[in-house]
């Protein structure tokens, strides 16, 4: 009969060979009992131990200790070797390039009106004008009656007001603040109001019912026209990002004693002449003029003391001219196309 030591190497040969040559994790359990099982060659070798005559006994035991110790290593060995492989395979196979930019949905963009309206505030910010919102219902006092147009007037006309039931005004202008921003405030005042106004009037590329109005307000002891026009200057200049040259022609508003409009050198074609400013090389773009005595009384404040002037202009023509938009009606169409060129 062959001896024990050579069969528990040629176990350990044959697991050795075996174990090394497995290429599949699910023949590792598989192996597990072959080699290491109760019923493996090896635990038969080893329950024999007790038999062998005492001076065999330890160091076959020793040996056979060995083999299974060298056999379970192995076996562990190569199990890990094959989950590595196991593992390497599938990141080869299904990683995900973490550096790739994500794919970012078009979810929208800020309307160009907004955006305008934000910078009109920024740059009168800078200038020290403090934002005041309209209540865009107000009532007959402030939208009319403290500037200066009291009922009956016939420059309501002018203002074709949607009325609420209860005799309420879907302000026309944001001229309905000016009586309140000069009542909160003390001298120097100085504040715009950005906001929507209504008329009841047709729409066409020109006019809409719903649209944005920037009204200004500066009072202080002295100030005079010239100051009005420099403050506008420094504001269009900013706004439109280039040099302009302003002028004030004599027109009617019931709040401003001079009062007039401001018009601007044409930003479309630099004072060259073109259909936008027809051929004249000048724009008209807001009211102005020095605040009426009456108002600033309404208001509280000593028009023996002090002077200021006011303005009011749509943005939207602003960014009309900005932008070279022809049609008004294009800002409320809804139409994503138009809104995603200002993104
Ligand atoms: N509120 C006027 C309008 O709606 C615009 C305006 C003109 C405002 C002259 C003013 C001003 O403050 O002084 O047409």
């Amino acid at each position: 009969m062959q001896d024990t030591k050579t069969t528990l190497k040629d176990i350990k040969d044959e697991a050795s060979t075996k174990i090394k040559s497995l290429d599949s994790l699910d023949k590792v359990q598989e192996l597990h009992v072959e080699f290491l099982g109760r019923k493996s060659k090896l635990n038969t070798v080893l329950r024999t131990i007790k038999d062998l005559d005492s001076d065999q006994r330890s160091d076959i035991g020793k040996l056979g200790n060995q083999v299974k110790q060298y056999v379970t290593k192995l076996l562990d060995q190569r199990e890990q070797e094959l989950k590595d492989i196991k593992l390497k395979t599938a990141l080869n196979q299904e990683w995900i390039d973490i550096t790739v930019p994500g794919e970012i949905p078009k979810v929208g963009a800020i309307h160009p009106i907004t955006q305008l309206l934000w910078k009109t505030e920024k740059i009168f910010e800078k200038m020290g004008f403090e934002v005041f919102l309209p209540n865009e219902i107000d009532d007959d006092y402030h939208n009319f009656e403290s500037v200066n147009i009291p009922k009956g007037h016939p420059a309501r006309d002018a203002w074709d007001t949607f009325w609420t039931e209860d005799g309420n005004i879907l302000i026309t202008h944001t001229s309905s603040m000016q009586n309140r921003v000069m009542r909160r405030m003390k001298p120097p005042i100085r504040a715009i109001v950005p906001g929507k106004c209504f008329r009841n009037e047709a729409t066409d590329a020109r006019h809409e019912h719903t649209f944005y109005q920037v009204e200004g307000v500066y009072v202080d002891k002295g100030i005079t026209l010239k100051d009005m026009l420099g403050t506008l200057k420094v504001f269009f200049e900013a706004f439109f990002e280039k040099e302009v040259e302003v002028k004030f022609m004599p027109d009617y508003f019931p709040f401003v004693e001079p009062g007039g409009q401001m018009a601007l050198s044409c930003v479309l074609c630099d004072m060259k002449g073109c259909k936008v400013c027809k051929e004249t090389g000048w724009l008209e773009v807001l009211g102005c003029g020095m605040i009426h005595p009456d108002v600033l009384s309404q208001a509280g404040v000593d028009s023996s003391i002090y002077s200021g002037f006011a303005w009011g202009f749509g943005l939207e023509r602003l960014i009309m001219l900005k932008n070279n938009i022809e049609d008004m009606r294009i800002f409320h169409s809804g139409d994503l196309r138009f809104i995603q060129q200002f993104s």
